[in-house]
């Protein structure tokens, strides 16, 4: 069973900059919260209760000051520095002592997710204990992404970084789900060209193993990375189109604990002290009238 999870918030955000020149990326807001809000609602969905959050070196104090260490929300939120882009393995190098030999989850601060039983996968997924998961989901742009060839039972029979040219279109998005070797397995890892310990080169490790299993989101599905500034504004239009019409939010943390039983009605009182007088207390009233 996995209890552990780590959101990567790191990076230098360059494809959004200036905007990012100050301020960590998964701090700007997707419509109505913070980017990181939203990773860090599908790990709590997942029932992950105990998160570490992996920051630009001097921005953990920025982080803290919106989601403390998480009592308000029922988790526990650890921070750690990653001192300069090393890769996404390198979140289970940093995160060793907190993995502690364990299996744990990986999603990446500017990823998005947003499909029809995604809570109900999230919570199968976490009962891994051998092997590693990730989730699929076609795109437009291959080039741009780890992308994996899968056979007609729906095996991973190929993954590469970027490619130039593939047949598949399935990326791989930016949540996993990882047994007890990442951390050994990420420490075997080469840099790659670009000078970064690469996700699908540990992927592979798995896959040549016979231990890599894939997920897909469904084609109702939406997987976003708010990378670029495109791609960050068709977020937060997606998200603003579905909250205005539904009438409830995507990613309202103290929501997914209210349900879990995670916090009280009281807690909810005080979080909304916090906030202040905006439209998400207003939200979070209504949850607890
Ligand atoms: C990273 C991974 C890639 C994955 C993508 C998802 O890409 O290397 O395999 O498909 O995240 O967002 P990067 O953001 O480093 O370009």
């Amino acid at each position: 069973m996995i209890k552990k999870g780590i959101i990567l918030a790191g990076g230098l955000g360059t494809r959004m900059s200036p905007i990012t020149k100050s301020v960590n990326k998964q701090l700007l807001p997707i419509y109505d919260k913070p980017m990181i809000f939203y990773p860090l609602s599908i790990m709590m969905l997942a029932g992950i209760k105990e998160i570490l959050i992996i920051v630009n070196k001097g921005q953990i104090s920025q982080f803290k000051k919106i989601l403390k260490n998480g009592e308000n929300l029922g988790i526990r939120i650890l921070y750690k520095e990653q001192i300069k882009p090393g890769g996404l393995p390198e979140a289970f190098i940093i995160g060793e002592k907190f993995i502690n030999n364990q299996s744990v989850a990986l999603i990446l601060g500017d990823n998005f997710f947003y499909a029809q039983s995604l809570t109900k996968t999230l919570q199968k997924s976490i009962t891994l204990n051998n092997g590693a998961k990730v989730f699929l989901h076609p795109v437009k742009n291959p080039k741009s992404y780890g992308i994996a060839t899968v056979n007609n039972n729906n095996k991973i029979i190929k993954l590469i970084e970027k490619p130039q040219k593939t047949k598949s279109n399935l990326a791989v998005t930016g949540l996993y789900f990882f047994d007890n070797n990442v951390v050994k397995l990420s420490k075997q890892l080469k840099p790659s060209k670009r000078k970064e310990l690469e996700i699908i080169d540990l992927l592979n490790k798995y896959r040549l193993k016979n231990k890599l299993k894939a997920e897909f989101l469904g084609r109702g599905g939406a997987w976003l990375d708010a990378g670029s500034i495109e791609d960050y504004y068709d977020a937060t239009s997606f998200v603003s189109t579905i909250e205005k019409r539904q009438g409830f939010k995507i990613a309202c943390l103290e929501e997914v604990s209210l349900k879990k039983k995670w916090i009280d009605k009281k807690q909810i009182y005080e979080n909304i002290k916090f906030y202040g007088n905006c439209e998400y207390s207003k939200y979070l009233k209504l949850l607890i009238s």
